[in-house]
């Protein structure tokens, strides 16, 4: 196959795509685990992995099998009909949550939609009317369609956007003080992400996500876990909410559910979901049989304790690498995060830090004002750990101007 060159790609590209991205110089052809590689050939190890999304490697053979098997048999078909992929990708996940029943999306703000929707009627039904406001936190992100950007923090800053979603409040993440200053008697969910992504890989700690939980519990408040970017095996755990030990009342999914099939979800409690009543919501494409297919042949792998267990190991590596580069330097500021979301702040502009990564083969992101978000596939055990470690410290030693 022949290429257009770099330069004319990012120039066609600029010609005719919405300016919406920091367009990046390298045009990417093709992948496999861990790896990637630009039209010029040059090779990339994959430390976003289309962020936090391709969770059992890129060109996964079993995802490969079951999507040509299935494109064979059917594509798609009207919610209304019952398929096996969808009915057995619904008894694997609700089997691993605290939640009973899932209705699919195709994407993670859609999730997070429906589950706005879900809470709403929930407490329009059970506690009033009136009883409509949603709590969220600072720096989170939730999407972008309306329900979720409201909820997302940046919407507070864009009011070129607005009018937004009435009634949506942010506390401080990690302060239950400022949570029970925002709740009162017309709140009805708090919506929360285990781990802050977008806004820097935050985690919660223990005792507010546990507070949290309680205060709901107290005040009858729904607790909302948008788990769509920390989900999914990425923290050692199909749930985020089973690795912190808590238990949401609606959960939202996506992102490495479909390995890098567009596909969402959001569960619920049967007494919650229970409320929802024919034609409430939909969707035309949300658990089309190839799309719960692939998230079966996915979760299935994720689930198993040895690929779980490579997660924590692979995270253990590489933070300890990341600690022995900040105790040798000067450079690194902060190292966070959990299992294989880490964000690390260094001394260093971000952005160039980031192209200088790329330069020298490996790609990141960044979350925040200044972290540098690694989300490799779940996939990265200690060889391409190792890889990773030794391009960063390189970069990072030989400084970044
Ligand atoms: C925590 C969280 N929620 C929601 C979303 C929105 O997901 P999507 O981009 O699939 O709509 C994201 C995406 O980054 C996310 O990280």
């Amino acid at each position: 196959m022949t290429f257009d060159t770099t330069e004319n790609y990012v120039q066609r590209a600029t010609d005719t795509i919405m300016p919406l991205y920091a367009i990046k110089d390298a045009v990417l052809d093709k992948a496999k685990n861990c790896h990637v590689w630009d039209t010029d050939g040059k090779k990339y190890l994959d430390c976003i992995a289309g962020i936090a999304v391709v969770s059992v490697g890129h060109c996964n053979q079993r995802m490969i099998d079951a999507a040509t098997d299935q494109m064979n048999k059917i594509w798609m078909c009207s919610g209304s009909y019952q398929t096996d992929p969808k009915v057995k990708a619904a008894e694997l996940l609700t089997g691993m949550c605290c939640g009973d029943q899932i209705f699919f999306t195709n994407s993670g703000a859609e999730a997070v939609e429906g589950a706005l929707k879900l809470a709403r009627k929930w407490a329009h039904l059970n506690k009033g009317p009136d009883c409509k406001e949603i709590i969220a936190f600072e720096d989170s992100f939730h999407g972008r369609t309306y329900g979720a950007v409201t909820c997302t923090y940046k919407s507070t800053k864009q009011p070129e956007f607005g009018p937004y979603l009435p009634g949506v409040h942010h506390a401080k993440f990690n302060d239950l003080d400022s949570v029970k200053s925002l709740i009162s008697d017309k709140t009805c969910a708090v919506i929360v992400e285990p781990i802050q992504g977008e806004g820097g890989i935050v985690p919660a700690t223990d005792e507010f996500i546990q507070g949290l939980r309680d205060l709901c519990t107290e005040k009858n408040v729904l607790m909302i876990s948008d788990e769509i970017q920390a989900g999914m095996g990425r923290i050692g755990k199909v749930f985020a909410h089973a690795a912190y030990d808590y238990e949401p009342d609606i959960t939202c999914i996506a992102k490495g559910m479909g390995g890098g099939f567009p596909i969402g979800a959001f569960l619920a409690k049967k007494e919650i979901a229970s409320v929802f009543k024919y034609g409430d919501h939909g969707t035309t494409y949300g658990g089309n049989p190839l799309g719960t297919r692939l998230v079966y042949e996915v979760v299935d792998q994720i689930r198993q304790p040895a690929f779980l267990k490579n997660v924590m190991d692979t995270s253990a590596h590489l933070i300890a690498g990341l600690e022995k580069l900040q105790a040798d330097t000067n450079s690194i500021e902060a190292i966070r995060g959990k299992g294989l979301m880490l964000g690390v702040d260094t001394v260093y502009d971000i952005g160039k830090l980031l192209g200088a990564l790329q330069d020298n083969g490996l790609l990141a992101t960044q979350a925040g004002a200044k972290s540098m978000r690694l989300t490799p596939p779940l996939t990265m055990g200690i060889a391409e750990a190792d890889e990773a470690l030794e391009k960063i410290e390189y970069v990072i030693k030989k400084g970044v101007m």
